[in-house]
């Protein structure tokens, strides 16, 4: 696999595809690749010419007391991945070539960014929205494919793009499931076998509640209610937050009458794991 290490290697390559007429699509990542991953990369195949991925673990979206030291880093791992899921480039700078210095400039949303996954993480989404910025520069993809396992980020993302006037379209891919409807993630490689067969309580918890929506329930107090019960039977989740937000607003709604999506943050143990499922007019798969 063709692996670019620098931003101005990156830039220079994107350079020379832009000459001879070729479209770039960016997944951006932070490696530890999965089949969720293979999805994007699939999909960024069938949008452009070149498909780029990017492996980088971002420094400035952890907080302190996360994961950042030992979240998975296996260079090599992940460029077999990306390879079998036909991705042209890796694109994987050391934290140093992206923040040369103490970063000053930064690009934050000041309503949503906040909120859930926000309120959870202080200062998360600035570092994600400000890192996905300088990778679009670094890259200069037409297309970049994002997952909808990460609800809150691809609405941001799209929201940074569409006011700030990136001229990058945003493809975005299902939820990737293990067998039994866990989502894949990066961070399900700490959990120990106990609970891992606790973890599929998030699934069931959103299913209980797109059940209840799709026999007509529009309350979002009780599908909030059929939620917790369901996360209550694995003893050892811990709740961090539940919601029912409207699609296009991202803001709690009280009643469904559009699209909404439930979202679900819950610790197992210490590993902290998010879901999110479609409530809309049909069942649809997230
Ligand atoms: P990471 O967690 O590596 O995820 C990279 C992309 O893969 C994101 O768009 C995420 O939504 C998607 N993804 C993860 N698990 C998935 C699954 N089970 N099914 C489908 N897609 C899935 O998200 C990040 O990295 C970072 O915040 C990043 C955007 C790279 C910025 O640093």
């Amino acid at each position: 696999m063709n692996v670019i290490y620098t931003v101005n290697a990156m830039q220079a390559q994107a350079r020379e595809w832009a000459r001879q007429g070729k479209t770039i699509a960016l997944v951006p990542t932070m490696g530890g690749l999965h089949a969720g991953h293979g999805a994007l990369i699939r999909r960024a195949g069938e949008t452009a010419d070149v498909v780029v991925v990017s492996v980088f673990v971002n420094p400035t979206q952890f907080g302190p007391g996360e994961d950042y030291e030992r979240y998975p880093r296996d260079l090599e791992s992940d460029c077999t991945q990306c390879a079998q899921a036909g991705a042209d480039l890796v694109f994987a700078p050391t934290a140093t070539d992206m923040y040369p210095a103490q970063p000053g400039v930064f690009v934050s949303e000041e309503e949503t960014a906040n909120t859930f996954e926000g309120a959870s993480r202080p200062g998360h989404f600035k570092g994600v929205l400000t890192v996905v910025a300088k990778l679009f520069w670094a890259v200069q993809p037409q297309v970049a494919v994002f997952g909808r396992k990460d609800a809150q980020q691809l609405w941001l993302i799209q929201r940074m793009v569409r006011e700030l006037n990136i001229p990058v379209q945003i493809v975005d891919v299902p939820t990737v499931r293990e067998a039994d409807g866990l989502a894949l993630s990066s961070r399900n490689a700490y959990l120990s076998p106990a609970q891992r067969a606790q973890a599929t309580c998030l699934y069931r918890a959103l299913q209980a509640a797109r059940q209840q929506f799709d026999a007509g329930e529009r309350d979002a107090q009780a599908l909030h209610a059929t939620m917790q019960e369901t996360i209550r039977t694995a003893p050892d989740a811990d709740i961090d937050y539940l919601a029912i937000v409207d699609a296009e607003r991202f803001t709690p709604v009280t009643t469904l009458s559009q699209p909404a999506l439930a979202l679900l943050a819950v610790r197992i143990g210490t590993t902290r794991l998010i879901d999110n499922m479609e409530l809309a007019g049909t069942a649809k798969t997230t």
